[in-house]
């Protein structure tokens, strides 16, 4: 059977399902990464599963993030990580090792794997033929321990590459020129496959920066085929044991398809403040810019690093300018100390920062009011950089080092297309950065005072009375039920001490109400749940005792995130009955079991009124089942493991 690359990987790791696109498969994972904002929780979730070892073939978890040791708060997380990953027998990055991307793409990644990542730029990886996929912290706890993981099939979209880049256009100027074609909503639901003679002219970093921000499309994945550059890549990497070929059949079909013909691509960048709204460098050129920061999962690799040490070899960085470059990896560090361009880059007057997401993540380097950044990294919404008024533009390492030599915005030289064609990869590379256990089901794993447990759920009665702890209206945001703020930061593997400021800007009283009450249920509006994605919001509830949320309609993800914490996601028939239901009206749910079997509607009794409502459970089978054992974990515990 011909097929493309994505199904051709696909194929080797479905469990169910077949591949039509909307529809949800089961694939096995060969792989996960972690990083520490993410991680405690993903460790927290794997411990409440009381797994034996871990069933993918390589777990890596990293500390990137929040390398601020201001307080002890991170300092205890990056320990918990570190003892807990002994236990499992998960590979350690420690602090200072590299971006979580970069060092997957350079140490542990393989042609043809997949990997599952509770990070969204993990489809990095896919820059070396990598089935790579951002997910949520309990996807990734799932995978660890089950070594599965779910989603629905998307479209598979053929990127062609004609053609050779004309320097000084670069890689990320590739994907900048897709972003504005295609813009942040263009890749949702779908998988970017490149293709073409073009690919063969870029290099696995360069292939990597273009992958890493295919999720700026709002992409699953981006996936470049396995050839002799990956080989290359791998060889210089002491993996060439790793290499395997991979590529699209000749006459592969695809759901959709882009040609781009890349002698036509010239410097871009994303200006203030979305990743797709895409300006020429020449639009830009003259505008006077403060600071430079080079680095991020996006542009960190040795080859990144060296071109910007041969444009800056020799030159000073402009007296108004702060330049900043944070390497991608120890490895890509050595690399440039060894081959003495790291003295360029010092010379120049640049900062050099530690080997970690630094700036992309808001750890230092915030600009100064209404500074204007330039910046290598993926993302440039307003408030990222940590200062509001600041305008962040999103360019290649290649403008990005001009520019701070002169202080304004401004395209790189064409005399510097020998450089971009001569840089070739160091083969120094070594792991003394990276602990590997074998797993140790005895060790100690310690948690400081801000570790604490992950609440898990029990399996569905057949009646629940509860009382309405919380009544809302419509449009209620995931930042409502559970804000985040640099002060609540810190704390996210501390559920209870989040608790209390659950609803906090809606209701004070809720907490208290919940713990008084041991629990209850939220009736809401129109779409519950909406905005960001965040777990907590379901997890917090549901430590609260929440265990149902009654509502006229719910955000898709949220109510995918209630599911998974085993709160009833429950829709009133009629809208109307929202009206009768008052702060405190017990309600009684009867005959839960036999309704969800059935698919009949639930009955649901207020006490105070007498009067019965009717509510509907829209879930697919899975998700019914999940509700029935309370909860994700349970159910990969009792139904598949
Ligand atoms: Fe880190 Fe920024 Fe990438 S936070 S993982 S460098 S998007």
């Amino acid at each position: 059977m011909i097929m493309n690359l994505t199904q051709k990987i696909l194929k080797e790791h479905l469990l169910s399902g077949n591949m039509t696109a909307g529809e949800e498969i089961e694939i096995s994972i060969d792989s996960t990464l972690t990083q520490d904002s993410t991680g405690t929780m993903v460790y927290l979730q794997l411990e409440a599963m009381n797994i034996d070892r871990i069933k993918t073939k390589l777990s890596v978890a990293y500390v990137d993030h929040n390398m601020l040791q201001t307080g002890f708060e991170n300092a205890d997380d990056h320990l918990y990580i570190k003892t807990v990953a002994n236990k499992y027998g998960i590979v350690y990055s420690k602090p200072g090792n590299g971006i979580c991307h970069q060092v997957q793409l350079e140490r542990f990644s393989k042609p043809g794997w997949t990997l599952v990542g509770s990070d969204s730029h993990t489809p990095t990886s896919g820059g070396i033929g990598c089935l790579a996929i951002g997910a949520g912290g309990l996807d990734v706890a799932v995978a660890i321990g089950s070594g599965r993981y779910f989603v629905k099939m998307p479209k598979i979209f053929n990127i062609v590459l004609k053609g050779k880049l004309k320097p000084p256009a670069a890689a990320k100027d590739i994907i900048l020129y897709i972003l504005g074609k295609l813009t942040v909503k263009g890749g949702v639901g779908r998988i970017f496959e490149y293709s073409g003679e073009g690919v063969k002219y870029l290099s696995v970093p360069e292939r990597a920066t273009i992958a890493n921000m295919g999720a700026e499309l709002g992409a699953t994945t981006s996936i470049f085929p396995s050839d002799e550059r990956t080989l290359e890549f791998l060889k210089n990497q002491g993996r060439e044991n790793d290499y395997r070929g991979l590529s699209a059949d000749e006459g592969a079909v695809y759901d959709e398809e882009l040609v781009i013909d890349l002698s036509e691509i010239e410097p871009l960048s994303a200006a203030p403040h979305s990743p797709d709204n895409i300006k020429t460098i020449r639009e830009l050129a003259g505008q006077k810019i403060t600071q430079v920061a080079i680095g991020s999962c996006t542009n960190s690799s040795y080859r990144d690093l060296v071109i910007v040490s041969r444009i800056l070899k020799g030159k000073t960085v402009h007296p108004d300018v702060s330049l900043v470059i944070s390497p991608g990896s120890k490895q890509v560090l050595t690399r440039l100390s060894k081959s003495g361009a790291l003295n360029d880059i010092i010379a120049s007057g640049a900062r050099i920062l530690e080997c970690g997401c630094g700036p992309c993540i808001g750890m230092g380097q915030a600009p100064e009011t209404n500074g204007i950044s330039l910046r290598t990294f993926n993302r440039n919404f307003e408030g990222r950089s940590g200062t509001k008024s600041a305008q962040v533009y999103l360019v290649s390492p290649e403008t990005a080092a001009v520019s701070a030599i002169y202080g304004v915005i401004k395209e790189p030289s064409i005399l510097h297309k020998d450089i971009f064609d001569e840089v070739h990869e160091d083969d120094y590379y070594d792991d003394n950065m990276v602990i590997k256990s074998q797993g140790d089901m005895d060790a100690k794993v310690i948690k400081g005072p801000n570790i604490k447990e992950f609440p898990v759920n029990k399996p569905l009665e057949d009646s629940i009375f509860k009382k309405t702890v919380l009544k809302v209206g419509d449009n209620i945001t995931t930042d409502h039920i559970m804000p985040s703020n640099a002060k609540l930061l810190p704390y996210r593997s501390n559920i209870p001490y989040l608790s209390e400021f659950c609803f906090s800007s809606v209701d004070s009283d809720f907490h208290r109400n919940c713990k008084n009450n041991e629990g209850g249920f939220i009736v809401g509006g129109d779409n519950y749940g909406q905005g960001s994605s965040r777990e907590h919001a379901a997890l917090v509830p549901l430590y609260l005792g929440i265990r149902a949320v009654i509502a006229k309609s719910f955000a898709r993800i949220h109510k995918s995130n209630l599911i998974n914490s085993g709160i009833l996601p429950l829709v009133f028939a009629d809208a109307k009955d929202y009206d009768d239901i008052e702060m405190f009206d017990e309600i009684g749910l009867n005959n839960l079991q036999s309704r969800f079997k059935s698919g009949e509607p639930i009955k649901a009794l207020n006490k105070r009124t007498g009067q019965e409502m009717e509510l509907l459970l829209q879930v697919t089978d899975r998700e019914r089942d999940i509700l029935l054992a309370g909860g994700y974990i349970n159910y990969i515990m009792n139904f598949t493991m």
